[in-house]
């Protein structure tokens, strides 16, 4: 009989390893032989450890499992796929939360041993490829601008163009860097495509090699992800040994080498210049563009900066087409966003959908509303620089345009939702005194306007000349918006501003002051 039982630090982090040795121990008691495979998680969190039984009618599914219920589930049948023990979920694929997405990038996570080549291979992995092999750069740049395809690390950049700049620069040493430090709140897909389905990355960073005329890529992960990183280096070395990476992929005469470096916990070294200084082994400060990093990036050489995502979709585009991701999506947010629920929600986890939906479907349909039962009171979307949106922007469609057209960001696709016991005033606070903590220090409306920030939101919140303080709070963020040099500085006023804008009386209420 075989068990699936996930392996990436979610699943672990809610006792998989245990759940996994309840049931070795207990098919030993049988005489069962097991064939217990570590997979990667589907992404359905709420349901971890969401332990999977092959059967001849597909995979059958059961979860949350806890060590403790392995007896009682195995004596219920669930070696035999039983479904009649409450904690059955019947067939996988028809989990509503699963069959209702629209995987593409995601479409083998949770599926497959994310470390089996064999595995990658049966659900097309490594075709996107074969595909970019048959083609010349140009080719491979022309398919992802058919694509439609735009950073997911949250600024949305067309992919192609920032290629193109790439491959036109004059030949000679070009680089390939993913941008995989992740910091922003409630997010996790980027860890997921590292430990669920590394093979999909290694693919999307050599094409992108093949595509712009680098030879050498670098993986920049945050240090807080050190599952991702061992499970990574495995899939790196299996890789170079059954040839699609090294000096001759696939026989192709085609060179691509890739390595991880582990940065050192600095929000800021998710930009992309700072990033680049840390991968250069200084300290990670931000470079005014331009130049810009396609035209100057590492160590002075032209390179292509794309957050995992990005190059995540693009085996998939190569070997399916442009188009066909173009299909999905609305305007110009074409193909699929990976959503990731989080904060206060009942059934959180990644929910890949095409640009389009809405954010009260996500946070009802998917999520189920609110952990606690409570009402919802506001959503971050885009990470801790994103904006606080309320009830009445929770019915326009996700899409970028649709988003920026009211103040609000998509970002990388984080979704943290508060109900209705958040101080919003305090929210607010964070936000200016995270900026604080990791700002640059490079410029000043940054390193100086958030410390201000934080100082007059705390006089606001005392009741000291409150309508003065309101005035001096938006001015401030008024300033450091426009004169910040990058997305830190220049986006930290954002969930500020949609606190003023939308729950005022959060900050303006009293903490022991002057109503
Ligand atoms: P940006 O708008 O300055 O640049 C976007 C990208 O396009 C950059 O890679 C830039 O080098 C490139 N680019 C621009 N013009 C180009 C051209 N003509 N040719 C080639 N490349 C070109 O935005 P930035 O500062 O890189 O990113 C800001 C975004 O980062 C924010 O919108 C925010 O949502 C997101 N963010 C994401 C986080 C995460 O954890 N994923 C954390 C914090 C912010
Ligand atoms: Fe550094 Fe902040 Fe200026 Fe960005 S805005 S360069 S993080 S000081």
């Amino acid at each position: 009989v075989t068990v699936y039982v996930p392996a990436d630090t979610t699943a672990r982090a809610l006792g998989a390893d245990r759940v996994a040795d309840a049931l070795r121990q207990a098919a030993d008691e049988r005489g069962l032989d097991l064939k217990l495979v570590r997979n990667g998680s589907r992404g359905l969190f709420w349901l971890e450890p969401l332990v999977e039984v092959a059967t001849a009618n597909g995979r059958v599914a059961y979860g949350p499992v806890t060590p403790e219920a392995v007896p009682d589930l195995v004596a219920a049948g669930l070696f035999d796929g039983a479904r009649n023990h409450e904690l059955a979920l019947g067939a996988t694929e028809e989990i509503p939360y699963l069959k209702n997405q629209q995987r593409l990038t995601f479409s083998r996570i949770g599926i497959t041993d994310p470390l089996s080549i064999e595995d990658y291979t049966d659900l097309r992995g490594f075709e996107g490829l074969k595909k970019a092999l048959t083609l010349d750069g140009q080719g491979i740049i022309d398919e992802v601008k058919a694509s439609g395809l735009r950073g997911r690390g949250g600024a949305a950049f067309p992919t192609a163009i920032k290629w193109q700049t790439v491959h036109d620069e004059p030949q000679g040493q070009k680089y390939i860097v993913c941008n995989a430090d992740e910091g922003d709140s409630g997010t996790f897909a980027d860890r997921l495509v590292m430990e669920c389905d590394p093979y999909m990355l290694i693919e999307g960073m050599t094409i992108a090699g093949l595509a712009v005329g680098a030879t050498q890529g670098y993986i920049y992960l945050r240090s807080e992800y050190p599952l991702a990183q061992k499970i990574f280096n495995q899939a790196l070395e299996r890789a170079y040994t059954a040839g699609y990476l090294g000096d001759d992929i696939l026989g192709s005469g085609k060179h691509f080498d890739l390595e991880v470096r582990l940065g050192a916990g600095a929000y800021i070294c998710g930009e992309e210049t700072s990033l680049l200084d840390s991968l250069e082994g200084k300290r990670g400060m931000v470079r005014a563009k331009p130049p810009l990093p396609a035209i100057q990036g590492l160590f002075g050489k032209p390179t292509v900066v794309n957050n995992v995502l990005s190059l995540a979709a693009v085996p998939f585009i190569l070997d399916q087409g442009g188009q066909a991701y173009a299909d999905y999506g609305m305007g110009r947010s074409r193909g699929t966003l990976a959503i990731q629920l989080a904060g206060n929600v009942k059934r959180g986890g990644l929910v890949e959908l095409a640009f389009g939906t809405t954010l009260r479907a996500l946070m009802e349909d998917f999520g189920g509303g609110t952990l606690s039962g409570r009402p919802l009171k506001a959503v971050q979307v885009g990470g801790p620089l994103g904006a606080y949106l309320p009830e009445s922007q929770w019915d326009s469609p996700m899409d970028y345009e649709a988003f920026a057209a009211f103040g609000g960001v998509v970002g990388h696709g984080g979704v943290v939702m508060f109900d209705d016991t958040v101080d919003m005033g305090e929210q607010a606070r964070f936000a200016m005194e995270f900026c604080t903590v990791e700002s640059c220090g490079k410029c000043t409306p940054c390193r100086i306007g958030s410390v201000r920030g934080v100082e007059v939101i705390d006089r606001i919140r005392a009741g000291e000349n409150r309508d003065a303080n309101l005035e001096l709070l938006s001015e401030l963020c008024e300033t450091m918006v426009d004169g910040s040099l990058c997305a830190m500085g220049g986006m930290t006023p954002f969930p500020v501003q949609s606190v003023l804008k939308h729950f005022p009386d959060d900050l303006t209420r009293s903490r022991g002051g002057a109503p």
